[in-house]
């Protein structure tokens, strides 16, 4: 069942990304920034421009923003007297788990382009999942034999050195804890990549701030960068006050979802919030909206819904679109919000069209467009992933761990895929 199930779905599946992806909404890529707003059609309709010297004219960074509306915060002027939770940070979900040149177009990544290009792109929000490897934090999906895409404390730097690079950006990080590293070995990685410098710490470490910071006083401070980890332990009362216990400050809505239909916007997590939307609220909590569509294999085994992308990135108003799950969601949590949107494949949609317009944001400064380079990942052409090496340990270590009874770990979901049939048709007993 399993190997027919993924011999009949990749090649469809390639097609599909092939097929679909190719034609981008954004034009004119030389010529994107402020003073521009999205157009009827949902493109683009270009502002800046690119100066003499080949660098990007960022529009208001330390000068007078196009409308003399002064310096932008997260793409937008009108966005630093806002406060951190009255505003929507578009998250990239496995943030370093790539499907592009670097990981052999790996079925396993969960999106097509890098944190760097993420936060040029308007992500604020960066997730990962954290697992222990030889001694060392590792970020990897699901297990490090699938998918390692390197030290912690290296995706930190290139966190470290795009803030650096953009002083006027608030930045947010979730790490998914997967083996429970005590909160010492975590700061150690913060601060190997410097990046605890730029960390906020929260007045207290178990009841949301009221209010929030805005925008402009977290940049003042030099505290523009929010961690929020699953989990710290039980308190989430730590010797690095600035690492945040996810829950105590967050309620995030269902994750597993595979039909369009099925997402809501209702609280999943923490447990005692479970279908409590306002109880959530008024504990001060932000909320954390899950946008991903994943497709079930065999095994209970899920990869992203690459089919479907399209219309789940989607700005509109059709079933399963980001745009009106998103309208919904607000009015359910007393007309804000939500201030955390995670999605796959974030160029999709354009996903960042949907958080300008719950931003109110028409006028967007310093934001870059998606770089054409990664097109190969999006031109497959029903070519398997060149990852099969891996993609076969990661399968094999998954077997045993079923075969041995266990529910597989990171809340029995596992994101993965691949050329899994011809694998298993190649020999591999499976079930
Ligand atoms: C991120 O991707 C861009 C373009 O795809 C590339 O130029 C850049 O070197 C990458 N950065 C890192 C840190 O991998």
């Amino acid at each position: 069942m399993f190997g027919l199930y993924q011999l009949l779905f990749l090649p469809l599946l390639a097609h599909s990304v092939a097929s679909r992806f190719v034609p981008r909404q954004w034009d004119q890529w030389g010529q994107w920034d402020q003073g521009g707003q999205w157009d009827q059609s949902g493109q683009w309709n270009q502002g800046g421009q690119w100066d003499q010297s080949g660098q990007w004219n960022q529009g208001g960074q330390g000068t007078q923003g196009s409308q003399g509306t002064g310096q932008a915060c997260n793409n937008s002027p009108t966005l630093c007297s806002k406060t951190y939770d009255q505003i929507s940070h578009l998250g990239a979900h496995n943030s370093p788990f790539l499907r592009d040149a670097s990981t052999g177009f790996s079925s396993s990544g969960n999106q097509f382009y890098n944190t760097t290009v993420q936060l040029d792109s308007g992500v604020r929000l960066l997730s990962a999942q954290m697992h222990e490897h030889e001694g060392e934090q590792h970020l990897c999906h699901t297990s490090c034999s699938l998918m390692d895409a390197g030290r912690l404390r290296d995706w930190l730097s290139e966190i470290k050195e795009w803030m650096d690079k953009n002083p006027n950006d608030v930045v947010t990080i979730i790490l998914v804890n997967s083996d429970e590293a005590s909160p010492e070995v975590l700061d150690a990685e913060f601060k190997e990549a410097k990046l605890d410098t730029y960390a906020y710490k929260p007045t207290d470490p178990v009841v949301p701030p009221s209010p929030w910071p805005s925008l402009q006083t977290l940049i003042n401070a030099k505290t523009r960068l929010l961690v929020f980890v699953t989990s710290l332990g039980d308190s989430g009362v730590t010797t690095a006050p600035y690492l945040m216990q996810e829950f105590n400050f967050i309620f995030e809505t269902p994750f597993e979802v595979v039909k369009p239909e099925e997402f809501t916007c209702a609280p999943h997590r923490p447990s005692q919030l479970q279908n409590k939307a306002s109880d959530a609220l008024s504990s001060g909590r932000l909320s954390f909206v899950n946008h991903f569509l994943g497709t079930e294999g065999g095994l209970g085994i899920v990869s992203p819904n690459v089919e479907k992308i399209k219309t789940t990135n989607s700005p509109g108003d059709e079933e399963g679109a980001l745009g009106s799950f998103v309208k919904k969601c607000r009015k359910e949590y007393w007309n804000r919000g939500p201030t955390f949107v995670l999605v796959d494949f974030f160029d999709q949609g354009p996903a960042i069209k949907t958080i300008d317009e719950l931003n109110g944001v028409t006028e967007v400064v310093g934001r870059k467009p998606v770089p054409d380079s990664n097109s190969e990942a999006l031109q497959m052409d029903g070519r398997p992933p060149r990852d099969t090496g891996r993609m076969f340990r990661g399968l094999s270590d998954l077997l045993e761990v079923v075969k041995s009874g266990t529910t597989p770990s990171l809340g029995n979901w596992i994101w993965v895929g691949g050329d899994w049939g011809s694998l298993v048709g190649g020999g591999v007993a499976v079930g």
